[in-house]
């Protein structure tokens, strides 16, 4: 008898099937009424009374196990079975999710392609850079407050190096190797020792613009950050220019645009004034083109240079800077549409 059952026990462990009708001859052949394992049962009356607890106890323990064993088989074969017939053979074969573009991405490549249209190619510079390309070559004063440590990340070994605080750096990198006439757009990110909150970052990006040829006139400069406006805004985009000063400009202005939200008419957005700011222009001063090589008496220019935050913070309404750096999806997901 315990023969028997440790032979039974035996085959339950190489139990297979390749059906659902396999699996149900099994449950008939070893549980049914008159299946092995209720056969068992009835043998069981003629086991001599001092075995009948150990035998007892391990048929019982067979049966659970024929039944936990076929149970486990059915399942796995009628889910297989399933599954087989509703596959749909026409759908795409996974569930692809589409990135997007990072919205500076987006804006800068607009930004890029207006210019582009009117004849500016592409520049760039290192992001690490030496002082004479960001402030020495750009006029600024040894003394110009905004070589000091509060705006500027030093590499502590090399004073003379800096993570660059504006791309005007480029024009510099530009110039040196080319002569006029020069059409440059040249994007990049920049750095500033500045606390992080909604409305300032230690790195954010810019734009800058440089044309330099014979007689470059400021109505030149106006003309083309007009149209620049209005590919961005939309055509009925007004620009006004206020004076202003930078060190490698003159004269200067800042430009503001008429605020596309309220038309212009005045809204919390533009403080009521009708006019949002979004860049800083000028003049190439002489003595910048003179530090890098070009002949002031020859040649004029003009600069500007822009936020691409702030440009996408008009375009878009991002009311915190941190959000452009850190990815959160449901909010990089906003702009899918945009790409
Ligand atoms: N470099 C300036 C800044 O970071 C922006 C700027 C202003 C660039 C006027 C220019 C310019 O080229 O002409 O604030």
């Amino acid at each position: 008898m315990l023969d028997k059952i440790q032979q039974i026990k035996a085959e339950m462990e190489q139990l297979h099937a390749q059906t659902l009708e396999d699996a149900e001859a099994l449950r008939i052949k070893y549980l049914s009424k008159k299946g092995l394992i209720p056969q068992l049962m009835e043998d069981f009356r003629s086991v001599p009374a001092e075995m009948k607890k150990e035998v007892g106890i391990k048929i019982n323990e067979l049966k659970t196990l024929a039944q936990e064993r076929i149970n486990a088989l059915k399942e796995s074969l009628a889910t297989q079975e399933t599954a087989g017939a509703n596959i749909d053979l026409t759908r795409t074969p996974y569930p692809i999710s589409l990135g997007s573009r990072h919205p500076i991405t987006i804006v800068k490549n607009e930004i890029v392609d207006i210019f582009s249209r009117l004849g500016f190619t592409l520049a760039e510079g290192p992001e690490v850079e030496d002082d004479w390309h960001v402030y020495s070559s750009m006029n600024f004063a040894d003394d110009h407050p905004a070589r000091d440590m509060q705006d500027t990340f030093f590499v502590e070994s090399h004073p003379d190096i800096i993570l660059r605080s504006h791309t005007s750096s480029v024009q510099a990198r530009v110039m040196e190797r080319q002569q006029p006439p020069i059409r440059v757009i040249c994007p990049g990110r920049v750095y500033r020792n500045e606390a992080i909150s909604a409305r300032a970052h230690c790195f954010f990006h810019q734009v800058e613009g440089l044309y330099v040829d014979k007689n470059v006139s400021f109505t030149d400069l106006k003309q083309v950050l007009l149209l620049f406006a209005q590919e961005m805004f939309g055509p009925d985009t007004k620009i006004r220019l206020r004076p202003s000063y930078f060190p490698f400009t003159e004269p200067s202005a800042e430009m503001d645009i008429s605020c596309h939200l309220c038309g212009g008419k005045g809204c919390s957005f533009c403080k009521h004034t009708g006019w949002v700011e979004i860049l800083g222009c000028g003049m190439v001063d002489p003595a910048v083109l003179e530090a890098n090589g070009i002949d002031s008496k020859v040649y004029s220019g003009y600069a500007f240079g822009m936020g691409i935050e702030r440009i996408t913070n008009l375009k878009y309404q991002v009311k915190d800077l941190r959000m452009f750096s850190e990815n959160d999806l449901r909010f990089l997901d906003e702009f899918k549409a945009a790409n």
